[in-house]
């Protein structure tokens, strides 16, 4: 119950952090910050979008990380191509993983949807295995449909 309402008062606190920010680029950069300064036990946060070539590293905090990921490769292109949330509780188990920092023990990819089609994907990594439980997956969904509210897809980012 703690915890929910830890994250309720984070999305509430989101909300004004996007508001009145039309610029996509600035959205997704503070959005990557904002996680990284609440969420505690996790060293890699960002996005990875869409374009013609696979999906292309965008804002994010964290060590530097694979710029170009192609579709169903690793956690992050099957998240794309598969429309889905993945959570990887160990990596080390994870056959369909790609390793961009070895401290990464698990992970959590979540697609970002312009209507129906995946426009990018959040990707949050942990030192730690099993970091990502169902309220933290919960509240990371929630964060991601938030943010997808503000973001402009008329346009592009690259
Ligand atoms: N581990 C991801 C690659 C991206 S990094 O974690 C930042 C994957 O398997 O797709």
């Amino acid at each position: 119950m703690v915890i929910y309402m830890k994250y309720d008062n984070l999305i509430k606190t989101v909300k004004a952090l996007f508001k009145d920010e039309p610029n996509t680029l600035a959205l997704l950069s503070n959005a990557s910050a904002f996680l990284m300064e609440n969420i505690k036990d996790i060293n890699w946060v960002g996005f990875y979008l869409k374009t013609k070539d696979g999906l292309s590293v965008g804002p994010f905090q964290g060590k530097v990380a694979c710029s170009l990921i192609k579709p169903k490769m690793g956690v992050v292109g099957s998240s794309y191509s598969e429309g889905l949330i993945k959570v990887i509780p160990n990596v080390s188990l994870e056959e369909n993983h790609i390793y961009c920092d070895p401290s990464s023990k698990s992970e959590v990819v979540i697609p970002i949807f312009n209507q129906s089609r995946v426009w990018g994907v959040l990707d949050v990594d942990s030192p730690i295995i099993n970091r990502f439980d169902q309220n933290l997956v919960g509240f990371l969904h929630q964060f991601t449909l938030t943010l997808t509210n503000f973001i402009d897809f008329n346009n592009p980012l690259l």
